[in-house]
């Protein structure tokens, strides 16, 4: 397989940017303002990295700190969650704040959400029942990191790992919502199956409108953005297009070689499903059919695909957690650091110049990646960054 493949796309010419505009993007951030503890991640410049790679600038948003979850995922599942709730309540999302929820807790009464997830989802709906007082069940794909698992039931979940992959996980969590009256909240749709992973992506844009507010009069060129099911890629995608209109931005989708459902589709046009075990060190990214959603917003927006080897990740990790000179360190875990692992492997390795020079990047390139998530499996971590696991060789 190859160490790293690109795949150059003809968006279909659509660009109309469904739900995932600027102006819902600043309904959803105002709704997460309201969340105790909220505060943009930070938006780090890695100036000598982008010296060294010879391009003008390289930025990269830290989502470990988002909240104290060590992800960005639960920006998506708290605001769907209270979507849901406010749909019980017949209130309107836009008028309301998190605390109402709690306020409202007896007209809501008891409500479970159940998700399956590599663990950053589920942490994140399993925090938001706990702050609302209510409940949630998570399914855990197998393989999944003991500690990613011990994390969620930290709040208060009923999770557990299960043995089947992530499509498996999300069909018994699906089937459990219907068998127990549950609330089943999935970040990733299909047909007849929209409406809730909608809000969930539309949760993300709050990401790419901190983003675009730190980066302020500097619009970037080039976004690599990292996919599983290509719902966060999918929602991202389109409100940067949308905010950046009059010149978008050269939007990049990595995935891992051995998980690249994403990629598949894009080559062939259809939603393609990879059965079976789905062995990356990427967890987050290891899912094997698209978002239908996330697919729609992807042909619209996105101007490649790749598809790359664990160890361009594990190289993502090592250039953030090592940085040169005076640039500020961030802690990227596997799925994180892909979009960064990709984006510097293109720029530095001679037998990528071909890929360089067709996405146009070249000294003026302002660079923008999101590292998704911090040190989720801290074990790994050590291996990867510390004892130099999955080395990045030619
Ligand atoms: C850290 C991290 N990054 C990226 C993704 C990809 O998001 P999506 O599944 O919406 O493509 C995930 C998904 O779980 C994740 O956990």
């Amino acid at each position: 397989m190859a160490k790293l493949e690109l795949l150059i796309h003809n968006k279909n010419g659509n660009t109309d940017a469904h739900v995932f505009t600027k102006e819902q993007a600043q309904s959803v951030a105002r709704f997460h303002r309201t969340i105790p503890g909220y505060s943009p991640t930070p938006l780090v410049a890695l100036s000598n990295l982008a010296s060294s790679l010879n391009v003008g600038a390289f930025y990269v948003k830290d989502e470990s700190k988002r909240f104290d979850l060590n992800a960005f995922k639960v920006l998506g599942g708290s605001y769907c969650a209270c979507q849901v709730l406010a749909e019980k309540l017949q209130g309107e999302l836009d008028q309301m704040s998190f605390k109402d929820f709690l306020l409202y807790k007896q007209a809501l009464g008891d409500v479970t959400f159940v998700t399956a997830t590599d663990g950053n989802h589920g942490r994140g709906i399993a925090w938001t029942a706990n702050k609302l007082r209510q409940k949630a069940v998570v399914y855990m794909p197998s393989g999944s990191s003991q500690e990613r698992l011990e994390n969620i039931r930290a709040l208060g979940a009923d999770a557990d790992i299960v043995p089947y992959n992530y499509d498996g996980a999300v069909a018994l969590a699906a089937k459990h919502a219907e068998e127990f009256g549950w609330t089943f909240v999935q970040d990733t749709a299909w047909e007849g199956y929209e409406k809730i992973p909608t809000w969930i992506m539309q949760g993300y844009m709050t990401m790419g409108l901190e983003a675009v507010q730190q980066l302020g009069d500097v619009r970037p060129t080039h976004i690599f953005l990292q996919a599983g099911v290509g719902a966060m890629a999918g929602a991202l995608a389109a409100f940067f297009s949308d905010y950046y209109r009059d010149d978008p931005p050269v939007i990049t989708i990595v995935e891992p070689n051995i998980a690249d459902c994403v990629f598949r589709t894009a080559q062939t046009g259809r939603l393609q499903t990879i059965e079976g075990d789905l062995p990356t060190i990427m967890a987050g990214l290891a899912c094997g059919t698209p978002c239908s959603v996330g697919w729609e917003m992807l042909d619209r927006f996105a101007s490649a695909f790749v598809r790359m080897d664990d160890c361009v990740a594990a190289k993502g990790m090592r250039v953030l957690g090592a940085p040169m000179g005076s640039d500020p360190r961030v802690i990227a875990g596997e799925s994180g650091a892909a979009g960064v692992g990709c984006a510097v492997e293109i720029l530095q390795n001679e037998k990528f110049a071909e890929y360089k020079q067709s996405l146009g990047l070249n000294e003026n390139s302002r660079i923008l990646c999101i590292s998704t998530e911090g040190d989720t499996d801290r074990a790994m971590y050590q291996k990867i960054v510390h004892e130099g696991l999955y080395p990045c060789f030619d």
